[in-house]
């Protein structure tokens, strides 16, 4: 089939390489000349594992990006992947996801043939019906569900392992406003080895906000666990294996520490807390989710100040800088509140992460960004480590050009040893 997608970010570049790979023809679509020079010359416009391999395998055969939108017109189905980030009062700002609605509809005013939007970016329920559909039908003077078909096609991509979970999905979510629309989009996914859910719009879109919610809400539930095993002398991931073992539980997303950021799960609760709210509903759990979230890179800066005493003045390695490990993506870090406190109250700064150290220094431009570890960690009073990446788990020596080898662990990937004065934040 002929696919086009709009957005050439994590989700739209993983859609256009992996829609390649399953036998599309595939053009990728984006406002930026430079991801679009960039996907045409084989070279990844994000970090993603594989994304290379995919692209040099397919780019100048059945994969190619350009700016242009009078491509849609070419294509059978049509994805929508623009970001839906944050607003204000933590509602979903839909100004990209409009804009991009308008130029479909303008491109298929003048296109014979029948084509079918699939929305994949993240919207809240009733959006794709409420918002999508009546601009897509203003500009292109058609009728949803006659004239041209439409889906929300959800997706639960991690960033990292993008490739592989497009590749392998637990199931395949497809909403459609009619079973035509439907058939063509799962068409295209025909050859994955997964459940298909072929459901109404708004379910599909809350299909999505719940799975986030749900992920999110395991993390702060272990983090509370994790603060009372803390003041019990408690392991809390002794505790998570074993509950984990629970097959209704699973043991996955149990994982304690500093809590969770990325560009996903902090924007999606408060989106789903904001649309409950617009419903007259206090969303309880999702708001204690979020409050969990937020004090836990403060519960570290209290652990450091009890070991290390007044921050003013002191030097503080702060190891990890990315949301998680395997990418070098910032956004929501819980690494960036924490390095906020340090500077407030006095701190200097040295920081190192294997991959985020220049998309960090956007943000606190005078912090000490360094190439190792162990620069960071020379003569520092403390130290505090804030992602769970695999390097971590192996330091060692490297803690002794500390001045003082006080290590506050926010993710429980350091090997506690005798001549460090290791602090677990739940365990
Ligand atoms: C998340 C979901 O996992 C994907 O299924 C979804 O498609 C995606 O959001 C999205 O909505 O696009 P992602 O944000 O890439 O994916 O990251 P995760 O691997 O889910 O991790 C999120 C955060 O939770 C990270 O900061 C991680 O360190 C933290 N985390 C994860 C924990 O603190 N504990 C855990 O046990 C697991």
């Amino acid at each position: 089939m002929k696919v086009c997608v709009i957005g050439a970010g994590y989700v739209g570049a993983t859609t256009a390489a992996c829609l390649a790979e399953l036998g599309h023809n595939v053009c990728c679509i984006d406002i930026d000349e430079e991801k679009v020079d960039k996907i045409n010359a084989g070279s990844p416009p994000i970090h993603e594992d594989c994304l290379k391999e995919l692209l040099q395998k397919h780019v100048g055969k059945r994969l190619r990006a350009t700016t242009d939108y009078d491509t849609i017109a070419d294509s059978d189905v049509c994805f929508i992947c623009v970001g839906t980030p944050s607003g204000p009062n933590g509602e979903i700002d839909l100004s990209l996801i409009k804009a991009a609605s308008k130029s479909v509809g303008i491109t298929l005013k003048n296109s014979e043939n029948y084509h079918v939007i699939a929305v994949k970016s993240t919207v809240v329920p009733e959006t794709t019906q409420n918002v999508i559909i009546p601009i897509i039908e203003e500009h292109s003077q058609k009728k949803a569900g006659a004239d041209f078909g439409i889906v929300m096609n959800p997706e639960f991509l991690r960033e990292g392992n993008a490739i592989h979970d497009f590749m392998h999905p637990d199931r395949v979510v497809i909403g459609e406003l009619d079973e035509r629309s439907g058939e063509i989009v799962a068409q295209l996914y025909k050859d994955l080895n997964a459940p298909m859910i072929r459901i109404d719009l708004k379910t599909a879109e809350m299909i999505k906000y719940a799975s986030n919610a749900f992920l999110a809400t395991k993390i702060s539930f272990s983090n509370e666990i994790g603060n009372m095993c803390k003041m019990l002398g408690i392991d809390v991931y002794d505790v998570m294996r074993a509950v984990g073992l629970d097959q209704r539980i699973s043991p996955h997303f149990l994982q304690a520490g500093v809590g969770f950021g990325g560009s996903c799960f902090p924007k999606d609760v408060k989106a789903l807390i904001h649309k409950a709210e617009m419903l007259g509903y206090q969303p309880k759990v999702l708001k204690s989710v979020m409050d969990v979230n937020e004090e836990q890179p403060e519960r570290m800066i209290c652990l450091l100040e009890r070991r290390a005493g007044n921050i003013s003045g002191k030097k503080i390695a702060v190891l990890g800088l990315a949301f998680k490990n395997d990418t070098d993506d910032i956004r929501e870090s819980r690494a960036i509140p924490a390095i906020r406190m340090l500077l407030e109250k006095g701190g200097n700064v040295s920081t190192y992460d294997p991959l985020a150290n220049e998309n960090m220094r956007a943000i606190f431009p005078d912090v000490e960004y360094c190439h190792s570890a162990k620069d960071a960690l020379k003569d520092a009073d403390a130290c505090l480590v804030m992602t769970e990446w695999e390097e971590f788990k192996k330091l060692g020596d490297e803690f002794n050009v500390m001045k003082n080898k006080i290590v506050i662990d926010g993710r429980k990937v350091i090997t506690p040893r005798k001549d460090i004065d290791y602090e677990g934040l739940c365990w």
